[in-house]
């Protein structure tokens, strides 16, 4: 971007709200879904989507600025290789997370990051009326939308983990707070005599049963609604993806303790996140580091903070394992 001059730099930075929308209306009217098969004119798209089709093709044509569709003659368009990312269930699918990321949940929140600048806490209960979890209970169909976000994200390194950590002497996985059970499903393809258990709220792990059902790991994988506050299920490795960048230090120490009660002596706890690097290098982690602050109580952490969060949960920090994805595998060891 360096050729661009300032300003115009600015214009993209201050508009970039306008591309979450458009990203955000693209996937839900499921627009790269409908050229599946091949291009269509938007006149097509607009009777399949239910939309006005003047407003569709300035819409669509919006979309073309940022790359994602591409227009052919006489209004018909295509997809590109980033317009398929907003397709349904298909591999590298980003679909729920614009979904979920333009709607209320995440949207609200970030309208008030002046106030959380200001007080130093989450916007999610004054811009939502309850916290973030909670509007997602009450909100069914951004709930599924934000677990199928969950699994858009966790999906860029699931086969990561299973390349980089040998589970076939692991007898059981424990996805804490596994929302689609993405983590642990890959683990259990990939090993096919370790078992399973998804933990995650009650109404998150009623939607997934379905989901391990139909890709065959429901024998496998056991669904346990609870509350990772109170208690976590038995295990030899607790995998933690984006779990404790959600919380405060305290409450992530709460988690942890109740993984080391859980494990015996020589268990793991597996931990992945976006790493902020110790010598402040900017990174995409200290984007997702302000969604926290907003968001939640949590933020992202340096691999130093996550050790002194393990030492505290009497935990032993463990390797620090990089992937191709932004996220990283930090492990610790129950002594
Ligand atoms: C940021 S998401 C991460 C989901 C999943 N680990 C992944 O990365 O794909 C946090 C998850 O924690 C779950 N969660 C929040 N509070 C919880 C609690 N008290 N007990 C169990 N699960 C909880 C949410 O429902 C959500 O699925």
């Amino acid at each position: 971007m360096d050729h661009v001059p300032p300003p115009q730099q600015m214009f993209q930075h201050i508009t970039a709200y306008w591309v979450t929308q458009l990203m955000g209306t693209a996937a839900s009217l499921g627009l790269a879904d409908c050229l599946e098969a091949g291009p269509l004119k938007v006149a097509e798209i607009a009777t399949k989507v239910g939309a006005n089709a003047d407003a569709l093709y300035r819409v669509m044509r919006a979309c073309t600025a940022v790359g994602v569709f591409t227009e052919q003659t006489d209004k018909t368009f295509a997809n590109n290789a980033l317009s398929q990312t907003l397709r349904s269930n298909v591999p590298g699918s980003m679909r729920n997370f614009a979904i979920a990321l333009s709607a209320p949940g995440h949207w609200r929140p970030w309208e008030q990051l002046t106030e959380a600048v200001k007080s130093g806490k989450s916007t999610a209960h004054a811009a939502l009326g309850q916290e973030l979890f909670e509007w997602y209970g009450t909100h069914p169909e951004e709930g599924a939308a934000f677990t199928g976000a969950m699994h858009n994200l966790a999906a860029l390194v699931a086969a990561e983990v299973t390349q980089a950590i040998d589970f076939s002497s692991v007898g059981r996985v424990v996805d804490v707070g596994g929302a689609n059970a993405t983590l642990v499903s890959a683990v259990l393809r990939a090993f096919p005599n370790t078992r399973g258990v998804l933990l995650d709220l009650a109404h998150v792990v009623e939607a997934v049963k379905k989901t391990l059902a139909a890709s065959g790991l429901a024998e496998r994988c056991e669904t346990v609604g609870g509350d990772f506050f109170k208690a976590v299920p038995k295990g030899d490795v607790m995998l933690l993806k984006q779990i404790l960048h959600d919380w405060n230090d305290e409450q992530c120490v709460a988690i942890l303790r109740h993984c080391a009660e859980s494990l015996p002596r020589g268990g793991r706890v597996l931990v992945v996140e976006m790493i902020i690097s110790e010598d402040g290098k900017p990174s995409p982690a200290h984007l997702m580091d302000a969604n926290m602050l907003v968001l939640l109580p949590g933020k992202e952490r340096t691999a130093t903070e996550y050790g002194k969060l393990f030492s505290a949960a009497g935990l032993t920090p463990g390797r620090l394992l990089p992937t191709h994805s932004p996220f990283s595998i930090i492990e610790a060891i129950k002594a």
